[in-house]
């Protein structure tokens, strides 16, 4: 049950600070457990993560600005982009292509399903760490800005061709906690059979 509980507090936290209640390493710790005990198909490993903390977290959400209001004209607020910056640091996630296109060659009869499987395992873990986080008081939220920023991520963090990014995740200290949500009775979409 505790688990349970652990996980109604999980939130989308959009008001963040850089006053985390937690030490740098342990932010790293979580990071590398999550990483370490998230299942994934056929034990392939194919998650990647990149921690991006201080001046580089600045500097990765300028350059999504960059590339989507200054280059695109997209019209993202600037102060959404600052509400980010606000916080201590994002994660990226990603997979990594290479590795599935080797699992497709060894299982072939499973081919089509490892890039379903991977995404599914890509999103276990987003969901590890954004609960481990709010565990210690850590609020996140999760943006989607691939595949427009891929490109730029490669280069800024001189990453392999094949790491395909996912998903980012801002995260910090909650400078604002979200209002609260109204509880809902899943039960209507849990089909019991006995
Ligand atoms: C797969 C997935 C994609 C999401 N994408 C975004 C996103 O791009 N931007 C955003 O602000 N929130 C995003 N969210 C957050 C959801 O909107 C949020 O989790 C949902 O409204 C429930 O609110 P809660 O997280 O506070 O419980 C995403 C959540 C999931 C699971």
């Amino acid at each position: 049950m505790e688990f349970i509980k652990a996980l109604s507090q999980r939130r989308s936290v959009y008001n963040l600070n850089k006053q985390i209640p937690v030490s740098k390493d342990e932010i790293i710790e979580i990071v590398n457990d999550a990483v370490r005990y998230v299942p994934d198909a056929f034990n392939m490993k194919s998650q990647r993560v990149v921690v991006v903390l201080d001046n580089k977290h600045t500097n990765f959400w300028n350059s999504v600005y960059n590339e989507l209001v200054v280059k695109l004209g997209d019209k993202l607020p600037r102060a959404r982009i600052d509400s980010f910056i606000n916080g201590y640091g994002t994660i990226l996630y990603f997979y990594d292509a290479a590795v599935v296109t080797e699992t497709q060659r060894n299982y072939p009869f499973y081919a089509d399903m490892f890039h379903d499987w991977m995404m599914q395992s890509n999103g276990m873990l987003q969901f590890a760490i954004w609960n481990a986080f709010a565990t210690v008081s850590i609020g996140a939220n999760l943006q989607h800005y691939n595949p427009i920023i891929d490109k730029m991520v490669r280069n800024m963090f001189n990453l392999p061709e094949s790491w395909t990014l996912v998903a980012q995740m801002p995260f910090g200290g909650i400078a604002l906690p979200p209002t609260r949500k109204p509880q809902e009775d899943a039960s209507w979409r849990v089909k019991l059979e006995e």
